[in-house]
């Protein structure tokens, strides 16, 4: 069920309708879905774990690499999108992978890798921005994609024509949820985080985009509880149409 928090008692800010509205990309504007379904059909069965593994273990990288040394192990969201993809074979489908060469292996790996260049939008995504876009508002994607992996997915979703900014972390090498990332969207639009709503359909980035100062909606697509840190974001909505909550 769709909630508005902006009487939250933790919201003690008084909130100001958005200028700019900046979306987090994977599976929050890009349906993932067809991952799964795609490693359903190389790995049958293994599909939906092979998929979940991934997407954890992608995010793990980010986190290790962002807080490891400096940043001095890191490398782009595509790279480490690839690492994350061994591993979870590895895990999840040890005896196939055992029976395949490495030619064959890296094949796999080759067609799971290129569903991310080639992702849908989901259903709401196109008319969410188009709304935006009527209402003079500043629309953009904050990602810890790299530019070339976000820029096909937006032109293979057919988003391109609605989105003012493509703001990837890579230029500065550190991932969401450093502040230097989120800080971005601020950088690009000009505007300070109070005039900037964030939308996520992941609620570690809902939160850390909260800290950070923006005003918050969390897609809650899946009907899973939020983070259980003290915070919450501004808003809870179940489809990205739920942006209106922050107007
Ligand atoms: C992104 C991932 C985290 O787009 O979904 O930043």
């Amino acid at each position: 069920m769709a909630t508005d928090l902006s009487n939250h008692p933790l919201d003690h800010a008084r909130r100001v309708a958005p200028k700019a509205v900046l979306f987090d990309a994977y599976g929050t504007l890009f349906d993932v879905y067809s991952i799964a379904q795609q490693a359903e059909t190389l790995l049958p069965g293994l599909g939906a774990r092979l998929a979940t593994v991934w997407r954890d273990k992608q995010i793990e990288y980010t986190r290790l690499v962002t807080t490891s040394n400096h940043g001095a192990h890191y490398r782009p969201f595509s790279e480490l999108t690839r690492a994350a993809l061994e591993f979870a074979i590895e895990l999840v489908a040890p005896e196939s992978m055992n029976s395949v060469t490495n030619g064959q292996k890296d094949q796999k790996i080759d067609v799971l890798m290129a569903s991310y260049w080639q992702l849908q939008a989901f259903a709401d995504s196109r008319a969410t921005l188009a709304a935006l876009k009527a209402r003079g508002v500043v629309t953009g994607i904050l990602s810890n994609g790299d530019l070339p992996m976000l820029r096909a997915a937006v032109e293979s979703a057919g988003l391109a024509d609605l989105l003012d900014h493509i703001i990837s972390v890579d230029p500065i090498r550190v991932y969401k949820t450093h502040p230097d990332a989120y800080a971005l969207g601020e950088q690009a639009t000009g505007l300070q985080a109070r005039d900037i709503g964030f939308v996520s359909c992941n609620s570690w980035d809902a939160l850390a985009a909260t800290w950070y100062g923006y005003t918050t909606l969390w897609v809650n697509r899946q009907n899973a509880p939020f983070e259980k840190l003290g915070t919450q974001p501004h808003h809870i909505g179940t489809q990205l149409s739920d942006v209106h909550f922050l107007f």
